[in-house]
């Protein structure tokens, strides 16, 4: 995908009217532009990093276009920029329609014992895939309008041949912990059986 510039005044002009989906202490990071499509900005955290290499964005870009090769379904992206600020860039995508699973569970009446099913036969999708997401949590699968599972926020991920080795399923289901120990969702979320259905005795 070609990067283009976006000079700081196309950048306001773009976000206009636009909805803040979610900021960071630097400020909004992602946006709902008026036209249904996303803006998420990417800021490079060190000087020297292998972000210098290969930006966040850029991976978030690719790691879209393999899942989708995998038919995991995600959103589609349709542009890099490089913005005016040293080391931020931008990729604007179309999202994945539907909610998040984190949105979902919110709901009335929801319940994991009959969600989690589903969710763990995702989840073994992905690594039978050879799909290791860093990022795998509740605020990043999103279940789209025909009950299918997807991913969001997909820039930090690795494909390997074949199904995931176990010790990286093991280290993405404490990832995944991590989340609901964060989110305090002890209570709720049954990690354990999530578990035993992931790494099976
Ligand atoms: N493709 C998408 N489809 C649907 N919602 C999205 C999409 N991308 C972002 N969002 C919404 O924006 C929020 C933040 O996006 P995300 O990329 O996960 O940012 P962050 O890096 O802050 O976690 C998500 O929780 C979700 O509600
Ligand atoms: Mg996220």
């Amino acid at each position: 995908m070609q990067c283009s510039r976006l000079p700081q005044a196309a950048l306001n002009q773009m976000v206009e009217g636009a909805r803040v989906l979610e900021a960071d202490s630097f400020g909004p990071k992602v946006f709902l532009l008026s036209d249904g499509n996303i803006l998420k900005l990417f800021r490079r955290k060190r000087l020297f990093s292998s972000a210098l290499l290969r930006p966040y964005s850029k991976r978030f870009i690719d790691n879209a276009v393999q899942l989708e090769k995998l038919g995991i379904p995600t959103l589609h992206t349709l542009q890099l920029y490089q913005l005016q600020t040293p080391g931020m860039t931008a990729v604007l995508y179309r999202p994945l329609p539907g909610e998040t699973l984190r949105q979902i569970a919110k709901q009335d009446g929801f319940d994991w014992n009959q969600a989690l099913p589903a969710l763990s036969t995702f989840i073994r999708q992905l690594h039978s895939a050879g799909v290791y997401f860093r990022s795998l949590h509740l605020g990043n699968i999103v279940i789209t309008p025909d009950n299918q599972y997807g991913l969001i926020d997909v820039a930090d991920m690795r494909f390997v041949r074949g199904p995931l080795p176990s010790y990286l399923v093991k280290r993405n289901l404490q990832h995944f912990a991590r989340y609901i120990d964060r989110e305090h969702l002890n209570e709720s979320f049954p990690i354990q059986a999530l578990a035993q259905s992931l790494l099976p005795a």
